[in-house]
């Protein structure tokens, strides 16, 4: 090893021992669920992005779920960012992930390992909101993405997420229903995905409108499986809004007029 290199090294150890001092200065509640989900790997893969800058500080945790948690950051000019990281214990998740790389012809050629696939899964998810905001579909926006990790643009305030359609009902269901609608077609029309977990867990609202988010799972219009998740994503939506007395469109009609026949 070089001595450049080693003083380099040496350099990065010292920038994460702060780093990772802030880190663990969470409230005490918390401190237990950041230790749990950061490996060393996911922690170099954080300290990497705080070193690079696209990260500040990384705050609390915003949501833990299954197979992802999501923590409230901050970058350097004190926006908030949402950092999604995908947890690599989760074995289940896995074998999950294979069913949807394994249709899609952007993921031809990647590696099967553990460590791979969860960068896979990362990046699909970075690439699906990308893909989807290019075509003017209301999602966070992207920010980084770097091996099991996604940095995204914040959709709430001052690290309190927007709520989702679960938690909130909608003023004007009917506008919402709409928007939905809209949304959904172009993300099929012109960024030719499909959602593939649509339902009102995944649909945040901020400011009157619904933001899609949660897009790991979403699938190219070629996937084998795009159609029946179409279906289901469309099912999903018209069974939430019916209750809430929206005159929605049949799923039959809903499906033919976002595939554009
Ligand atoms: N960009 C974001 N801004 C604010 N909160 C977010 C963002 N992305 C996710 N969240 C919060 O984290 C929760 C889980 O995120 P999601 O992407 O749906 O992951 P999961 O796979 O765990 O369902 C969301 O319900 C929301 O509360
Ligand atoms: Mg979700």
């Amino acid at each position: 090893m070089s001595r450049k290199v080693r003083e380099r090294l040496e350099y990065n150890e010292k920038r994460i021992e702060r780093r990772d001092k802030m880190l663990h200065h969470d409230r005490a509640n918390e401190r237990a669920t950041v230790e749990e989900v950061f490996d060393q790997a996911t922690r170099l893969v954080v300290f990497s992005l705080l070193n690079a800058g696209v990260l500040y500080e990384v705050n609390g945790v915003v949501s833990s779920g299954k197979e992802a948690r999501v923590y409230w950051g901050k970058n350097r000019a004190d926006d908030d960012l949402a950092v999604k990281i995908y947890l690599t214990s989760s074995a289940e998740f896995k074998k999950g992930i294979l069913k949807y790389i394994e249709g899609d012809p952007r993921f031809k050629n990647v590696r099967r390992d553990t460590r791979s696939l969860f960068a896979v899964w990362a990046q699909k998810e970075f690439r699906n909101l990308e893909e989807a905001r290019q075509a003017k579909v209301s999602v966070p926006k992207t920010i980084a993405v770097k091996s099991n990790v996604v940095v995204m643009e914040f959709i709430g305030k001052n690290g309190e997420s927007a709520p989702s359609l679960k938690e909130v009902l909608p003023e004007n269901p009917e506008r919402v229903y709409k928007l939905l609608v809209t949304n959904i077609k172009r993300l099929y029309q012109k960024a030719k995905l499909v959602h593939g977990d649509l339902s009102e867990y995944n649909i945040l609202m901020w400011k009157n409108k619904p933001v899609i988010i949660d897009m790991s799972q979403s699938v190219s219009i070629e996937h084998p499986m795009s159609n029946f998740m179409l279906t289901r994503d469309l099912t999903n939506l018209n069974r939430f809004f019916n209750k809430l007395n929206v005159n929605t469109i049949p799923v039959e009609e809903l499906q033919k007029q976002v595939v554009g026949k």
